[in-house]
């Protein structure tokens, strides 16, 4: 198959578009270049020794769109990425939020529709689930659009906008992924995740912790109702990920499918950091602090849905994605900036 990226450069893309090139298929990636550099294109090839054309502009550009099409083309699948995705800034900057995240879906997928594609894969996230009595999560758990933030909403309002594309294309396959915590790197140490300015995420923050750019892991509330006091969740790795979008893809058949993407385990902020401290062999300073606004107990899926329908499974735990995101954190200590 071949397959565009939009968003391709960045933390999930990157190992997706290894994990297609592994797999045998062909990538080009399509990215703004806003939260990550052209040289994470450059170590996907380095990696897979493979070519992972990078094309840069704004997938919410049906002109950008159409180059990549017309320069790189045809494609057999779009795998959309490309959204912004810091929840506190999405309260901030709402507009921004729904225009870059809505209108990347309706630029792609214009293009792709009178390109023929065959296939839409769209990067959703476990924020959809709504009420915490259906865990652990399926996809037939209820969703809604009335979440505690405009990023969260994005990923509801365009699984809902998917959802009626498909009904008027019933030629075309889209794809759901709802991601539950992706953590971890690739093993090599040549990508990761490389957020900008101070982390909002667990790991990233451990990880700048453990190498000394910021003073202590603040554990955000230890009174919620779960074995020990902090928030429980579903940690993939990522290259577990990426493994699902491989399958998703490989089994693509007309229609809407909706995939939860999680290993089904949950593990507590305390256990997550004590994963870290065993992968660096020290500990790590830590404060209690109060719960973070907006954030629930406990979020882990049932992933028997892939397992049964696209024969995926994770292979990977928390203590393979602590060493994985400490070996690329020690080998990339200011990110991609410092290559
Ligand atoms: C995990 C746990 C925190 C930081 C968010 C989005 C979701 C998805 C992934 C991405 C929670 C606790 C965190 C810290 C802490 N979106 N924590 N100290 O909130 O589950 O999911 O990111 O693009 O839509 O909501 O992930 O990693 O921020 O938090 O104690 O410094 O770690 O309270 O229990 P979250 P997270």
């Amino acid at each position: 198959m071949r397959v565009l990226l939009a968003g391709g450069a960045g933390y999930i893309g990157t190992h997706t578009a290894v994990s297609l090139l592994d797999a045998g298929h062909d990538v080009v990636l399509l990215d703004d270049l806003s939260g990550t550099h052209a040289v994470a294109a450059e170590r996907v090839e380095t990696i897979t020794g493979r070519a992972a054309p990078l094309v840069v502009g704004d997938a919410a550009d049906d002109a950008v769109v159409t180059t990549a099409f017309d320069e790189h083309g045809p494609f057999d699948a779009i795998i959309h990425f490309a959204a912004f995705k810091a929840v506190g800034e999405s309260t901030q900057k709402p507009l921004e939020y729904y225009a870059n995240n809505l209108d990347s879906t309706f630029a792609l997928l214009r293009v792709g529709l009178e390109r023929g594609i065959r296939s839409f894969v769209f990067s959703s996230s476990a924020t959809v689930y709504s009420d915490p009595a259906d865990l652990p999560f399926t996809e037939e758990s209820s969703t809604s659009v009335d979440l505690s933030n405009p990023y969260g909403k994005t990923k509801r309002m365009n699984e809902v906008i998917l959802a009626d594309i498909a009904r008027v294309h019933p030629e075309l396959n889209v794809t759901v992924l709802r991601y539950f915590n992706p953590v971890g790197a690739h093993p090599s140490g040549l990508i990761g995740e490389d957020p900008a300015g101070t982390p909002n995420n667990l790991m990233p923050y451990v990880s700048r912790v453990a190498i000394g750019t910021l003073d202590r892991v603040g554990i955000f509330g230890s009174d919620y109702d779960t074995p020990d006091g902090t928030g429980l969740r579903d940690y993939i790795h990522v290259v577990d990920l990426a493994e699902g979008h491989v399958a998703a893809l490989e089994k693509a058949e007309p229609g809407y499918v909706v995939y939860n993407l999680g290993t089904g385990l949950p593990v507590s902020v305390l256990e997550l950091v004590a994963a870290f401290e065993r992968a660096i062999g020290r500990d790590l300073p830590k404060q209690m602090m109060n719960r973070r606004p907006g954030d629930v107990a406990a979020s882990y899926c049932d992933p028997a849905k892939a397992r049964r329908d696209l024969g995926w499974v994770t292979k990977r735990g928390i203590d393979d994605a602590c060493r994985d995101y400490w070996h690329w954190q020690q080998s990339n200590p200011s990110g991609y900036a410092g290559a």
